[in-house]
């Protein structure tokens, strides 16, 4: 894995995600997660009306990072975001986060929520310097293969 290394990426662009996205995002989301979500899934999600994402791209559109989110009465909840661990470090999650929050800056703006465990420090970190606070905990909530149960911080931006 690359090594936090605090540059900016220039050039990269963030675009809304659909359903014909689902293959970069299964290959995307495998670099992150232990548990990834297949193509299928992600094509199911976000056939769903209220269902959305965004995805960065750099200068030469290669998929870096990306969002989905699930959107309820004044309520968006952020199903998972990821970073490919080779492009880590360079801001894309800020950025992604950052574009969340603007297109959520409308009349009677919803009110942005996560769940993360609480050992994973980068995630706290970038909700943290992204203006999210933490409004919560759900002791255990995550169960890792071998691991000890692992609680949820609840984390808002509003
Ligand atoms: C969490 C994640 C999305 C961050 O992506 P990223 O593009 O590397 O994050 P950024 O470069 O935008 O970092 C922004 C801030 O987050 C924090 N941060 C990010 N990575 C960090 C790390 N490895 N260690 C400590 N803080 C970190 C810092 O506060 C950082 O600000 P700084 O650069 O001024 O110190 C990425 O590490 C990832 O994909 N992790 C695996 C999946 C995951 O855990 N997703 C979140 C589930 S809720």
């Amino acid at each position: 894995m690359t090594e936090y290394s605090k540059k900016t990426l220039k050039g990269v662009q963030i675009e809304k995600i659909s359903s014909a996205h689902a293959q970069v995002l299964e290959v995307l989301h495998r670099t992150s997660f232990e548990s990834p979500w297949a193509a299928p899934e992600f094509a199911q999600l976000l056939n769903h009306p209220g269902t959305g994402g965004l995805i960065a791209l750099n200068a030469q559109t290669t998929p870096l990072g990306f969002i989905l989110v699930r959107s309820a009465g004044d309520e968006v909840e952020i199903l998972t975001l990821c970073v490919d661990p080779h492009h880590r470090g360079q801001k894309i999650a800020t950025r992604i986060l950052n574009a969340l929050i603007a297109d959520c800056n409308t009349p009677g703006r919803p009110k942005i929520f996560l769940e993360v465990g609480q050992s994973n420090q980068p995630a706290l970190g970038l909700y943290q310097a992204c203006g999210f606070d933490r409004v919560g905990e759900r002791p255990g909530y995550y169960r890792k293969r071998g691991n000890a149960a692992e609680a949820a911080i609840i984390m808002a931006y509003s």
